[in-house]
């Protein structure tokens, strides 16, 4: 099994919208068996919520389903139970950083290095923003989503 967590700061925004983005690529490409998916939040602000409307119909619009999320604060044994802990920006690679146990630093990755054409680092906080703010999130997730997977399959799943 290969297990992927996206994080950020209050699991509402943009970690929730990649777990969904990434899970119906996943769905989609019939690697549900062997790829699992999860996000959670380094600030704990959000836990037990569903995701932040304006991301619910962002996704929504794309064909993408996220009611069932809830927020998760993220923790230390996250580093344990996943192989790839994916940060949305520097902020949330910092607390992860401080968190991760001994030796699992290389389980961290900055999500967007996994879409190197962007040429951006971080997926921007649409928090505070606009709904076209959502929109530019998912178009950064989908990229990544699909650099990640074909990641994964070279890494993980060549047989
Ligand atoms: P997210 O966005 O980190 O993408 O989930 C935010 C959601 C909530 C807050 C900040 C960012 N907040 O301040 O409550």
């Amino acid at each position: 099994m290969v297990n992927v967590v996206f994080v950020c700061l209050g699991n509402i925004c943009r970690s929730p919208s990649a777990e969904g983005v990434f899970r119906k690529l996943v769905r989609d490409e019939g690697l549900s068996d062997v790829i699992t998916t999860d996000s959670s939040g380094t600030s704990g602000w959000h836990i037990g919520e569903a995701p932040d409307p304006r991301a619910q119909e962002a996704a929504q619009r794309r064909g993408i389903d996220i009611s069932d999320l809830r927020g998760r604060k993220s923790a230390a044994r996250d580093f344990r139970d996943f192989d790839y802990v994916l940060a949305m920006d520097r902020r949330n690679y910092a607390d992860l950083s401080a968190i991760a146990p001994k030796g699992a630093e290389d389980r961290l990755h900055m999500f967007l290095s996994f879409a190197p054409h962007l040429g951006e680092t971080e997926v921007p906080d649409p928090y505070y923003g606009g709904d076209q703010g959502f929109d530019d999130v998912l178009d950064m997730i989908e990229a990544a989503s699909k650099g990640l997977l074909d990641h994964i399959r070279k890494t993980d799943l060549a047989t």
